[in-house]
């Protein structure tokens, strides 16, 4: 609605679309649907969900075109450029993202020069772009938002989860001076309200969360604690059915393929990642089992973000619990 608003506020009344990847997620309400990529998610509303636009994920390591980096020429930013060029008319108000996938694709994180990329096809194209940081922001990956590893400043940025640390429901809208400007210049007020927008509580433990952050330089922790965490799970690699560790500080995404040569995923009624979650939690290790990075329906990945205050020997647990979950799970 704000991307629409600042158009309409322009005199640039024919865009609407929000364009958006596919094997994305962007959350539950219908609009985060529409944009919404993931297959198995948007299955039960599809005759409620209208068709704005998917381009390609960006996902190296089950690449949508097939190819590799760099000889790609990054061709999943180059499907954007493509949609934007092709659209007529010119009817795309915004491009989301999320800069490092989470949920669905377990923690891809985008070839260098790909961010750069996308950002430059927005700009080039009057399309705003909005970074869906509700997983990677808040210093999850080292930097307090994941585009700074890229050093591009998007239009808008979705904040959540990190923002009040789970002790308040809080999520922000973060919006470039740009775009502000352009909607005061018109009726000055963006035109949307909650009954509980603003919330006091949810406020204060908000603005609690980000004073201590800063106070206890928490961001600082995340890419050493990375360091120890990625080391302590080293070990995994060699397993013949994991197929990638990845991510990008202490947001981490550990793939399981039946084919490690071949990326083969396991066949979703063996519910892998499941399994494994079950079998780490037991040990007291908790991590989000998901399926379907491949195509929407095979694929199962785990997703690993620990607190930022994550110690070594935290570390070793998490690794040997996993260890002992891939001995179980893959027992026979
Ligand atoms: C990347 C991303 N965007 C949006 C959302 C939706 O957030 P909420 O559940 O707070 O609406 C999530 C939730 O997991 C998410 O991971």
């Amino acid at each position: 609605k704000l991307a629409r608003q600042y158009h309409l506020e322009r005199g640039d009344t024919g865009r609407w679309r929000i364009v958006s990847r596919r094997q994305s997620y962007h959350g539950s309400t219908l609009g985060a649907m529409i944009v919404s990529g993931n297959v198995a998610r948007r299955a039960p509303y599809l005759p409620l969900l209208a068709e704005w636009g998917h381009i390609a994920p960006c996902f190296c390591y089950h690449c949508p075109f097939d190819l590799r980096y760099p000889d790609c020429d990054i061709a999943c930013a180059g499907d954007l450029e493509t949609h934007l060029q092709e659209s007529a008319p010119k009817d795309v108000a915004a491009f989301i993202f999320e800069p490092v996938v989470g949920a669905t694709l377990g923690a891809a994180v985008p070839p260098e020069g790909y961010v750069a990329r996308i950002a430059e096809s927005c700009r080039n194209n009057g399309v705003l772009l909005i970074a869906d940081e509700i997983m990677t922001g808040m210093g999850r990956t080292g930097r307090p938002f994941a585009v700074d590893h890229w050093g591009i400043e998007p239009d808008l940025i979705l904040v959540g989860k990190g923002v009040a640390s789970g002790y308040a429901p809080l999520g922000a809208v973060i919006v470039a001076p740009r775009v502000v400007e352009g909607i005061s210049r018109g009726s000055g007020a963006f035109a949307h309200g909650f009954t509980y927008q603003a919330h006091p509580v949810s406020a204060a433990a908000g603005n609690a969360v980000l004073d201590y952050l800063e106070s206890h330089n928490l961001f600082g922790r995340v890419a050493p604690a990375a360091a120890v965490l990625c080391s302590a799970l080293a070990s995994l690699e060699s397993h013949s059915h994991i197929g990638e560790i990845r991510g990008l500080g202490l947001l981490l995404g550990i793939e399981f393929v039946r084919d490690k040569a071949k990326r083969e995923p396991f066949a979703p009624s063996d519910r892998i990642a499941e399994k494994i979650h079950r079998e780490a939690m037991a040990q007291g290790v908790l991590t989000y089992p998901i399926q379907g990075c491949v195509d929407g329906a095979r694929g199962d990945h785990i997703l690993l973000a620990p607190p930022f205050i994550l110690s070594e020997e935290e570390s070793n647990i998490i690794s040997r619990a996993l260890s002992s979950a891939l001995a179980r799970v893959f027992a026979n």
